[in-house]
């Protein structure tokens, strides 16, 4: 008899599957990030990594395993072979290049696009009725290329988009107010990246607009000069970029923030890259972040924001970038 025998006198069979798997391709800055948080803050006990690089998938699999007395005992797999996903409830995609000093996002797309087309099919053959959450850059078109791709419904395909902007945005504005960033609301929407829209008009903390209080808020008349805030969030990246190399603990917060809602089934609203095709008056194909509402099976809602004239043309401002890119996609 082995020890084991001696010790333990089974009463049921060990349930294999948690109903939570995660699957997490891309095992890099971010996806580490998006890993580490994801186990850290419970949102699943069931992870699966890939990534194209064995040795580097086999040591952080080893180094995160080594935690497990902290992680609840998670099960965590990793490989190069996709079947390691299979059954995943939500998979999030990190792989692929990043912008080096001076480059922007939308300098990624093609060789990230070409990253895509090789990981999607492989995650819907293993996982046909998963989520997928987009988190490479540029976010906003991988978002649109992974859903043509995958032949997923729209509501299953989705992108990290401005929830980390948004979440850069509320931490300037608690900076500024004093008051904690879950206290500050402030939500900017269309594509994660220079082009994207602070919603000035709704800017609030609770339930006192700020633009009651300062008409000018957000304008180049405003003597407090808050447009900067927004500045500040766009300048983010390539400011961090530069300093340590690359961007990823917000990041990888924010992703698992975005799989919590989807794994507990919360419906909460987050501003995240969806098809905005025939919303606020978009003709065109595109993904970009509006506020949405988060459950189990991906999208349930999206939020028909009031938005002013100004605000509304920085989004079809944002709509014709992405438009224009998408055009010029091999894929
Ligand atoms: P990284 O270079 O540290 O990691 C990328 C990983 O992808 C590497 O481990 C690499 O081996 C893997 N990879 C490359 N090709 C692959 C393939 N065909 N199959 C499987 N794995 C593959 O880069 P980092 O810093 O983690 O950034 C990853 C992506 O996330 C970049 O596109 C970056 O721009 C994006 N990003 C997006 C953010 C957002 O808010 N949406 C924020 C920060 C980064
Ligand atoms: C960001 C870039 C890298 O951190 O997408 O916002």
């Amino acid at each position: 008899m082995s020890t084991k025998d001696a010790l333990l006198a089974s009463v049921s069979e060990p349930v294999v599957s948690s109903g939570n798997k995660i699957s997490v391709v891309g095992i890099g800055q971010v996806g580490m990030a998006c890993a580490f948080s994801i186990l850290t803050q419970n949102v699943s006990t069931d992870l699966a990594l890939v990534d194209c690089v064995a040795e580097k998938l086999q040591g952080e699999l080893l180094d995160l395993q080594h935690g497990s007395c902290f992680t609840k005992n998670a099960k965590i797999q990793a490989s190069t072979d996709y079947s390691v996903t299979s059954g995943s409830r939500l998979c999030i995609v990190t792989a692929g290049a990043r912008q080096r000093e001076g480059e922007s996002r939308l300098n990624l797309v093609q060789r990230n696009t070409d990253i895509l087309k090789f990981i999607i099919p492989q995650l819907v053959e293993h996982s046909p009725n998963t989520i997928l959450l987009i988190v490479s850059n540029p976010v906003d078109i991988l978002t649109y290329v992974a859903w043509k791709i995958s032949g997923l419904p729209k509501h299953r395909v989705f992108g990290s988009g401005t929830n980390l902007d948004s979440a850069r945005f509320r931490f300037l504005m608690s900076q500024r107010l004093g008051v904690a960033p879950t206290s500050c609301h402030g939500w900017i929407i269309g594509e994660h990246g220079d082009s994207s829209v602070a919603v000035w008009s709704g800017i609030n903390i609770a339930g006192v607009n700020l633009r009651k209080i300062n008409p000018a808020i957000g304008t180049e008349d405003d003597p407090e000069e808050w447009s900067k805030v927004h500045r500040q969030v766009i300048d983010s990246a390539y400011e961090i970029i530069k300093l340590k190399g690359y961007t990823s603990w917000a990041i990888g917060l924010s992703v698992a923030a975005l799989a919590s809602s989807i794994i507990s089934n919360s419906r909460k609203i987050h501003a995240v890259s969806v098809s905005v095709k025939g919303r606020h008056g978009i003709e065109d194909d595109v993904y970009l972040s509006l506020p949405a509402a988060l459950g189990e099976d991906g999208i349930s809602d999206i939020v028909n924001q009031s938005l002013t004239d100004e605000e509304l043309e920085r989004l079809h401002k944002s709509a014709r970038i992405m438009q224009e890119v998408q055009e010029n996609l091999q894929f």
